[in-house]
Formats: C-alpha cells, sequence, structure tokens
C-alpha cells in the first residue's frame, strides 16, 4: 500500500529520498511527498500524481536544499481522495511536528472531535494529520515520550516516522501491524516500510517488531516497546534482490496476492465488525435509511468482480430478504433497463476504473437508483462518482488476475448484507453468529495457503489437460464462475464454470476420461447431498473429479479421485475459502507452462476502453 522512507546521514536527502519512493512505486500510489529538515525549521513538498509529479515540483525549490535529513511518503489513500493536501507528510498544526504513516487510526474521529475541542484545527481529511496533532498535544520537549504517549491513545494499524524542527537530527519511528525496518548504513540510517526502498545503500537492518518504537539520531538507533523497555535486535544482513523484495520474496505478484490474503481480509474487516455483531461501514451511513427501505438491489460488476456480486446476491437475498440482480455491468447500460423506485445501485470494482461499470453506474444514476460503489481504489473515477460507498482496503493489486480483490469484495458484500439485515430486522443470533464466523476467516485461509503442496501435486497432473469444468451450487456456483475465470485467463486452457445441476443439460456430452472436473462441495446440508449425484453423473462417464470438500467430511472419499479440504465454516462464507484451492490451482498450473501469470497476453488490468 502506501510507501514509506527517512534518512538521517551525511549526504543530501533529496535524491535518496526521491530514489527510495521510486523503488516503492510497484506498490501502486496515488500521491507522493517529503519533508525536510531544514535550518528554519521543516520543509514539506507534496503532489498528487506521479513520483515526477513530485519531481517537477521540488526542481527549483528544494531540489538543490543540502538537508541530510528527511522523510517521504507514497500514499496509496485510505480516508479521503488523492490530493495534494491528502498526500503525506502530514504537518501538525503550526509545522513544528511531521509524520509520514501507514495504516489506518480506527479511533481518529473520536481523537479528532477531541483535539477539535481542545483548538487543533485540520487542513486534511486524513487519519494521519489527526495523529500528527495528537503527538504534538503529548509533546513536552522529549519526541520519543510524546510519540510513545499518544500511541498508547490509538486504535488500529501504524508504520509511522516523526520528525520535530526541535530536533533536527534524529527522528521517531514506531510499528503496529504495519511494516517498518531500519537500515544501518556508514554513519548514516534509513528507515523504510519496504526493504526495496533502501538496498541499494545498505543491506544491514533491523526489523521493527508490532507495538515497538525506536529514535534515529547520529549517535545510533534505540528501540523500545510501547512500555519503553529497551529491546536490543541483532542486525540482520539481506541478500535478495531488489526483484525478491519486490514480490515480497515470492515469485509472483499473483502468488504474493494470493498469500496475502489473511492480511488483506483483516484489512478490510478491521473497525467494521463491531463485538455484539453489528456492522459499521461509515461510507453508508449518510444512506442508510434508503438502504433500509430499498426493494431491489442491483450489483453491476464485470470479471472477477461480477463473480463476487453473484456471492453478493445468495447473501443479501439470504440475509436482508431484498431482491438482487447481477448484471454484467456492459450488458446493463446498452439494454434500456428498468430502474423501479426504492433501487440501490453498488458499482463493483476494483480498479474503479472500469469503463463498463462506470458507465453503468452513470446509467444508473440519471435513471434515479441510489449509486454506490465497492472500490478497491481510493479516489478512483467510480469512488468519485459514487454517493457512497464501502473500500475494500485490500492494498494494491499488481497481479492482472484478480485474487486478494475477489475476496475483499465478498466480505464487503457480506458485511452490507449484514448491516441491510440489522437496518430492517435489527440485531439476532445469525447477525452475531456471521460476524463470529467472519473474524475467524483470515485464520482459516492462513491454514489452507500454509501447506498447499497437495494442489502443486494436482496441478502438475492436470497441467497438459486441454478443457476443465468447475461445478458448485448455490454460493459456489459464482465460485465454479471464478476458478474457471482464473483458469483460463492465465494458463489458456479452456474451462467453463456451471451451475452442477445444469451440467445435465450440455456440458456432461463433454465428459470423458481426458475430462477434469473441479466439483465445488463445501457446503453443508441439502445442496451437499444434491452436489454428491452430481459428482456421481461425473464418475459414470468416467470424468476425473478433484473435489473441494470441508476437513470433516467424507462423502467424497471412494467416489472423489484427488479431495482438498478446507476448514469448516457458514454455508455463505465457504466462497471465501474455498476460491483459495481455485487461484492457487491456476496459478501453478499456469507456472508449470511456462506462463507469466502477472501479465498474461491480451489481459489489461484495468479495462477502460469498451
Ligand atoms: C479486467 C481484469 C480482471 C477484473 C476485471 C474487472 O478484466 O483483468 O481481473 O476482474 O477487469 O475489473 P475491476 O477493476 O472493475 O474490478
Amino acid at each position: 500500500m502506501c510507501g514509506i522512507i527517512g534518512y538521517v546521514g551525511q549526504r543530501p536527502a533529496t535524491p535518496l529520498l526521491l530514489d527510495g519512493l521510486k523503488r516503492l512505486e510497484y506498490r501502486g500510489y496515488d500521491s507522493s511527498g517529503i519533508a525536510l529538515m531544514q535550518d528554519d525549521g521543516i520543509n514539506v513538498m507534496k503532489k498528487k500524481g506521479r513520483i515526477s509529479a513530485l519531481e517537477g515540483m521540488l526542481n527549483g525549490h528544494i531540489a538543490d536544499s543540502k538537508a541530510t535529513v528527511g522523510i517521504g511518503h507514497t500514499r496509496w489513500a485510505t480516508h479521503g481522495v488523492p490530493n495534494d493536501l491528502n498526500a503525506h507528510p502530514h504537518s501538525s498544526m503550526g509545522g513544528d511536528l511531521v509524520l509520514i504513516h501507514n495504516g489506518i487510526i480506527e479511533n481518529f474521529s473520536e481523537l479528532k472531535e477531541y483535539l477539535s475541542n481542545t483548538g487543533y484545527t485540520f487542513t486534511s481529511d486524513t487519519d494521519t494529520e489527526v495523529l500528527a496533532n495528537l503527538i504534538l498535544d503529548f509533546y513536552e520537549g522529549d519526541l520519543l515520550k510524546a510519540v510513545v504517549r499518544a500511541l498508547h491513545r490509538v486504535a488500529g494499524t501504524y508504520g509511522i516516522v516523526v520528525m520535530h524542527k526541535d530536533h533536527p537530527r534524529s527522528m521517531v519511528v514506531a510499528r503496529k501491524g504495519s511494516p517498518l525496518v531500519v537500515g544501518v548504513g556508514e554513519d548514516e540510517y534509513f528507515v523504510a516500510s519496504d526493504l526495496a526502498a533502501m538496498v541499494e545503500h545498505t543491506r544491514d537492518v533491523i526489523f521493527l517488531n508490532d507495538n515497538e518504537v525506536g529514535i534515529i539520531e547520529d549517535s545510533g538507533f534505540r528501540h523500545f516497546n510501547l512500555d519503553e523497555s529497551p529491546i536490543q535486535r541483532q542486525i540482520t544482513h539481506i541478500d535478495f534482490t531488489l526483484e525478491q523484495i519486490e514480490k515480497g520474496g515470492y515469485r509472483h505478484f499473483m502468488l504474493k496476492e494470493i498469500m496475502e490474503q489473511p492480511q488483506t481480509l483483516e484489512d478490510t474487516m478491521r473497525g467494521r465488525l463491531l463485538p455484539d455483531g453489528g456492522i459499521k461501514l461509515g461510507g453508508l451511513n449518510q444512506h442508510l435509511d434508503e438502504l433500509a427501505n430499498a426493494d431491489r438491489i442491483l450489483l453491476l460488476a464485470c470479471g472477477t468482480s461480477y463473480h463476487a456480486g453473484l456471492v453478493g446476491e445468495y447473501v443479501i437475498e439470504e440475509l436482508a430478504r431484498i431482491p438482487v440482480e447481477v448484471e454484467y455491468a456492459s450488458e446493463f447500460r446498452y439494454r434500456n433497463p428498468l430502474i423501479p423506485p426504492n433501487t440501490v445501485a453498488f458499482a463493483i470494482s476494483q480498479s474503479g476504473e472500469t469503463i463498463d461499470t462506470l458507465e453503468a453506474l452513470r446509467e444508473a444514476k440519471s435513471r434515479g437508483a441510489l449509486g454506490l460503489g465497492i472500490v478497491n481504489s481510493v479516489g478512483s473515477t467510480i469512488a468519485r462518482e459514487s454517493v457512497g460507498g464501502v473500500y475494500l482496503h485490500a492494498g494494491p493489486e499488481i497481479g492482472v488476475a484478480s485474487t486478494k480483490a475477489f475476496t475483499s469484495q465478498v466480505t464487503v458484500l457480506m458485511m452490507i448484507a449484514l448491516l441491510l439485515r440489522q437496518q430492517r430486522m435489527g440485531l439476532d443470533e445469525t447477525s452475531q453468529d456471521i460476524t463470529d464466523a467472519l473474524r475467524r476467516i483470515p485464520d482459516q485461509v492462513s491454514t489452507i495457503l500454509k501447506d498447499h503442496s497437495q494442489i502443486v501435486d494436482i496441478a502438475k497432473m492436470f497441467s497438459r489437460a486441454s478443457n476443465f469444468l468447475y461445478l458448485g451450487r448455490g454460493t459456489q456456483y459464482p465460485v465454479a464462475l471464478e476458478g474457471a475465470l482464473k483458469l483460463k485467463e492465465i494458463s489458456y486452457i479452456h474451462a467453463e464454470g456451471y451451475p452442477a445441476a445444469e451440467m445435465k443439460h450440455g456440458p456432461i456430452a463433454l465428459i470423458d476420461r481426458m475430462m477434469p472436473v473441479v466439483v465445488l462441495a463445501a457446503q453443508s446440508g441439502a445442496e451437499s447431498a444434491k452436489i454428491i449425484s452430481n459428482t456421481q453423473e461425473v464418475r459414470a462417464r468416467d470424468g476425473v473429479v478433484i473435489a473441494v470438500v470441508t476437513e470433516d467430511d467424507h462423502q467424497m472419499d471412494n467416489l472423489a479421485n484427488h479431495i482438498i479440504r478446507i476448514p469448516k465454516t457458514l454455508n455463505l462464507l465457504v466462497p471465501l475459502l474455498a476460491v483459495l484451492p481455485m487461484q492457487l490451482l491456476s496459478y501453478y498450473v499456469a507456472d508449470l507452462l511456462g506462463l507469466d501469470m502477472d501479465k498474461p497476453r491480451n489481459l489489461a488490468k484495468a479495462v477502460t476502453v469498451e
């Protein structure tokens, strides 16, 4: 997501900071900025857009600054649209203290209210500016102490670097839930959110753990727990290449993004699931009445986002009892759609820039629907044109085939379904059970990802197949579609997803011993019995079955040729787990075929043409 770089040393800081920011570009960003410690105070320069925009702005200003202490940041917006004001670094009121921050301060509204009542004013919409002023509020001459005291008041996640003009040769760093590493050079120190930003200058680093804070000075780095007890940590020597670092040690962005999902799902849910089972989605607060009184919900999307919408249809209808229609955005916009009163339309888009989805949203709004967004990329066109909505907070997705965005979209749709239910019927045991089960999902995702050697073996067996069929019922039908889409996108093997019972009406004619059939059978209850019968129909025609079932389910033991077991969850939440073996299977098949799954042929990450 966002990127951090800081420098304390003898060399001019500006070029080092700009180079560091460029090294962080692969993570995605929408604005950037630097702050330099000058003789007359701290000078902050920041700009919306690419690093080159910031560089252009620095020309003739402080580009030739002799400052040897400074910080830089690339922002991937979470609070407030990407613009110059919301870009980092953020200054406290008066500008004496400057801060860069990755993460989300969950209780920023309460803190902002407290600070406003004390006389602080704010110039941006960000949670970070609130933190800058909170630290200043505690500042009595010792910056480290002020940071520690402020962080005791903060709920949420952070990787921060703080400078104060009264301490011109030092900076304070702290971490909780957002990575930070200190680089130790010769008479110089770096701090960064990502090794890539500093690796060309030093490979000797000290990793910060959660709830740790430290101070970088000319004399060295001092490192403490949040209770101020000192920490002694060995320097680690890094010998990865830059490319390996950018991909977090993974060979491809797609695999990195698949493996990130325990964290991205935590980020999507953070602060939104209340202890009593209630749901808080700040971006929908203004529209709760319209949502509760909606007679119809439209979900408009393309590609993987459309499949997430199909899961949304099941969960919203089941939990909120409001009719839902999911439409390919491209079809919707060209077919003179009927929009009755009280229609709420959600545009679902990872990039927020897909032209068909954007035009469908505009069409729905122009015909009287309340136009909302479920978007990953903050400040994107769809986000801006939606009157409200929910961000995924899944971080930039770089692999062309969408993976982590899908699970975050499904999670958001689940939270919307619960919110609608609670608005219409109040809080009940079902809500509580589902929020409890949702909280367990990131750990269950970790369990699946931790040991997936079996999926690699299955990929080896089938990488030469020419066709694949994916079958599922209920919420597993969209997972079948998504599994087939993933495979064809990156391995170029023809694959079809089908509702399991529909197989009899056509695809069954294709089944023979050359046809692998992936059966998504991880639900319990009536659907489970039905999918067993469908599997028998496949086996009776010599089809080779790869079944995905829950860990304690043995009904497929003598039926399927290969069984992938996933942890047990509620039927409505199974897509969040069952899609992981689909993502991994397609990744490994493509890898075995020697294909570049991060950039599959003919596909683009954001499709801005019709
Ligand atoms: C492209 C991408 C897909 C994505 C689809 C919709 O086809 O390759 O991965 O699902 O666009 O993109 P969006 O950004 O609107 O979710």
